[in-house]
């Protein structure tokens, strides 16, 4: 990539262009669990934007500039009275819609003043445990209806994770379904022969030649297979998504019916980012507390008890026997310290890409810097929907099979792909 390019697809703050692409999307604002019924309102930032989201005295969901528009107070530390939230400074009262609806310490509660002031203010959803906000232009879109907004809340899993470096190099990471076989190759799981469970081949460790990954653009963006040969006769397809602008559908625990992964990583400025992480099954309940343990290693405020700070904890023993990567044996701690490893913001002008596993990485920044072009030139980018008839995501899946040598995965996804919407 050229140092522009980088820049261009990197870069989230207001009035960037990626800024602009990712704005024109719902995207998450924090977990419902940060927000609870007379919570205290909760510092938030996103694409570099310092905000507060609050919940009202009726429980409406408010996302307002965190800095009082009267001398710059920490919203934050307000009141939550009066249908909004007060500044402890001087009493401003503002609405869920950044409205200021007092002014006590002004005549008449400041009633001409304040109506010629605009505060920012962003539209909320809350929708399976995540609170979405719509920072963009004109009408909001869609919530694209993903799986796990189409089950019941005990079929989900929603946590976050914070990570420090740029969103891009977070998301690239599920694109690149090649490094299954190196970082998260956990020898335990590693028992080959007959009886292995096809999910299991993904943290079985690469081989040269073993394996290859391919691409298919889809109208969310694009479905990534890693295929590995099995024996002389057979191979190993499994398949994960890039969806438009900044989240992934990559294989996780569950695949094909039962349901899939995704991590969504939104900036919270150029040089760190939340990954969410949403899981759901479709055909049983998922124990909460079995994926904290097993799932995701965390410390306070949702950060990574294995850091930069303290090395990611590696321990350089367990690399013998327990895993290639010597973190432990959660894959999205292990992602954690690759990705942050890269650098705050990874130079891509240094990056020497391969042709076995890093096309689809290539053809998403394709789709990344067309869906620029796209809001620059005033059209809807790629995944934004506006019609509900069109609102159905059941062709976004992860799939994970062993099947004969022959077979062609991008007519297997298309049959099930078809076979859903129907
Ligand atoms: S700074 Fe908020 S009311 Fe004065
Ligand atoms: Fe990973």
């Amino acid at each position: 990539m050229t140092p522009e390019e980088n820049e261009l697809l990197t870069r989230t703050g207001s009035g960037t262009p990626c800024g602009e692409l990712m704005r024109r999307y719902w995207q998450p604002a924090a977990l419902t669990e940060e927000l609870p019924p007379g919570g205290a309102p909760l510092p938030v930032t996103l694409f570099g934007e310092e905000l507060v989201l609050f919940r009202d005295d009726q429980g409406r969901l408010g996302l307002i500039g965190l800095h009082c528009a009267h001398r710059g107070a920490d919203l934050s530390y307000g009141r939550l009275e009066d249908g909004g939230l007060r500044c402890i400074y001087h009493g401003w009262l503002y609405d869920i819609h950044g409205k200021i609806i007092d002014m006590p310490g002004e005549v008449n509660g400041g009633a001409n003043f304040r109506e010629s002031i605009c505060h920012k203010a962003y539209p909320c959803e809350e929708r399976g445990g995540v609170i979405f906000t719509y920072m963009g232009p004109g009408k909001p879109p869609l919530i694209p209806n993903y799986g796990y907004l189409t089950v019941p809340k005990e079929h989900t899993f929603v946590t976050k994770i914070y990570q420090e470096c740029n969103y891009l190099q977070g998301n690239e990471g599920n694109i690149d379904i090649m490094h299954l076989s190196f970082l998260h190759f956990n020898k335990y799981r590693d028992t080959g022969g007959p009886g292995v469970s096809p999910v299991q081949f993904s943290g079985q460790g690469g081989a040269p030649g073993l394996e290859t990954t391919e691409a298919d653009l889809t109208d969310f963006g694009l479905r990534v297979c890693k295929i590995r040969k099995v024996g002389s006769d057979k191979k190993y397809l499994r398949v994960g998504n890039f969806v438009m602008p900044n989240l992934s559908a990559p294989p996780g625990q569950y695949n094909g019916k039962e349901g899939y992964l995704m991590n969504w990583h939104v900036p919270i400025d150029d040089t760190h980012h939340w990954k969410y992480i949403i899981i759901f099954n479709r055909e049983k309940i998922i124990d909460q507390e079995e994926q904290r343990r097993t799932r995701i290693e965390l410390a306070e405020g949702y950060r990574p008890v294995r850091n930069k700070s303290n090395r990611y904890l590696q321990d350089r023993e367990s690399m013998k026997a327990e895993s290639y990567s010597g973190l432990g044996l959660i894959f999205q701690v292990q992602d954690v310290c690759v990705t942050e490893g890269a650098g705050p913001v990874q130079d891509r002008t240094q990056e020497h890409l391969v042709t076995s596993s890093d096309a689809a990485i290539v053809v998403a920044r394709k789709l990344m810097l067309k869906g620029i072009q796209d809001v620059k030139e005033g059209r809807d980018p790629q995944h934004v929907i506006r019609d509900p008839a069109k609102n159905n995501l059941s062709h976004l899946f992860a799939y994970s099979a062993v099947v004969p040598q022959d077979t062609n995965w991008k007519e297997v996804c298309n049959g099930i792909a078809a076979e859903a919407r129907r």
